[in-house]
């Protein structure tokens, strides 16, 4: 759909080990996902060498350290955004990862612990000084979690004193957040992590700079969902599939005539012939609503 890149979830740099990376799930890919990055993430910088060296082997296309996620358990550890409260240590696993990888590395950060803690005006000089390649910021601290606005004009504190391309993130639900993010920020990129949701054409319409969800035929939504599917049997297991996919339609079945009753079947969905009639039935709704607003 026009991204020039994805990246991995976190996978923990500890838990890495010769043995179990063939099997290991979340560093499975399809080749159409290239360029990916993978994320690391962890508090120890010794992990993170031999973890750089191990996923320096399977065809990523980057290398992207976690300092910014927020949950209990992974900061409690010292990992994610509890990094930015230890540069020393954040900047230690930048440079174990940059001297154990030939690919780029790039980290992707919060704007600080909370508005009394926010990071340092010299983290990103530090960072790139220790390899990273480009640093993508989420605008919020660690204590937003996910809550209120993603915070522009923090990012662009960041964006000032950066001597890497920043990648902005937070918010861009549309075509139109998506690029007032870039202009307030002046970012040299963006990401779109929930945006994207039940909405892969975002990308097209952030690159063609209009919204076109609008006009997307019913017929092609149908079978990108459908594409989706097929992906997702290959890659996940059967006795999960349908319980991940019941997710993923909650997310296309949305802010149309009819959506809520749609979603009620799709919460139940788990054959491939319920999928399928649930597919017609949304191509059926996305029409009359496309022929409503025409
Ligand atoms: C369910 C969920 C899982 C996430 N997992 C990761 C992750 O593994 N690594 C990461 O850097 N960010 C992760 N994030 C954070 C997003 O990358 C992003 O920074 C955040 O959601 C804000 O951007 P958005 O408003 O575009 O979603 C996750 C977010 C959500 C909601």
């Amino acid at each position: 759909m026009g991204a020039t890149a994805v990246v991995t979830e976190m996978v923990a740099a500890a838990g890495l080990s010769r043995r179990s990376v063939k099997s290991h799930r979340l560093l499975q890919y399809h080749p159409e996902e290239k360029p990916i990055g993978v994320q690391l993430f962890g508090s120890r910088p010794g992990d993170f060498e031999g973890a750089a060296e191990i996923v320096s082997e399977l065809g990523f296309d980057f290398i992207d350290i976690n300092a910014g996620c927020p949950v209990k358990k992974v900061v409690n550890n010292g990992s994610g955004s509890a990094l930015l409260r230890d540069i020393p240590t954040l900047a230690a696993i930048v440079r174990a990862v940059s001297s154990h990888t030939s690919l780029p590395v790039t980290v992707k950060i919060r704007v600080g612990w909370s508005p009394e803690e926010p990071v340092p005006d010299s983290l990103p000089a530090i960072l790139a000084e220790e390899g990273a390649a480009a640093i993508a910021v989420h605008g919020r601290y660690r204590s937003d979690m996910f809550a209120g606005e993603a915070r522009k004009m923090e990012i662009e504190r960041i964006v000032r004193e950066s001597p890497v391309p920043v990648i902005a993130n937070g918010d861009s639900r549309s075509v139109r957040n998506a690029i007032d993010l870039m202009d307030a920020t002046g970012a040299a990129g963006l990401m779109i992590g929930r945006g994207a949701l039940g909405n892969p054409w975002i990308f097209r319409g952030i690159l063609s700079g209009k919204p076109e969800n609008a006009s997307l035929a019913a017929e092609e939504v149908v079978s990108v969902i459908w594409q989706h599917y097929g992906w997702m049997s290959d890659y996940i297991p059967a006795a999960h599939l349908y319980g991940i996919l019941r997710g993923q339609l909650l997310h296309y079945i949305r802010g149309f005539r009819g959506a809520a009753d749609l979603r009620a079947r799709a919460v139940g969905v788990d054959c491939r012939e319920d999928l399928s009639d649930i597919l017609s039935e949304l191509e059926k709704l996305l029409k009359l609503e496309r022929q409503r607003k025409a």
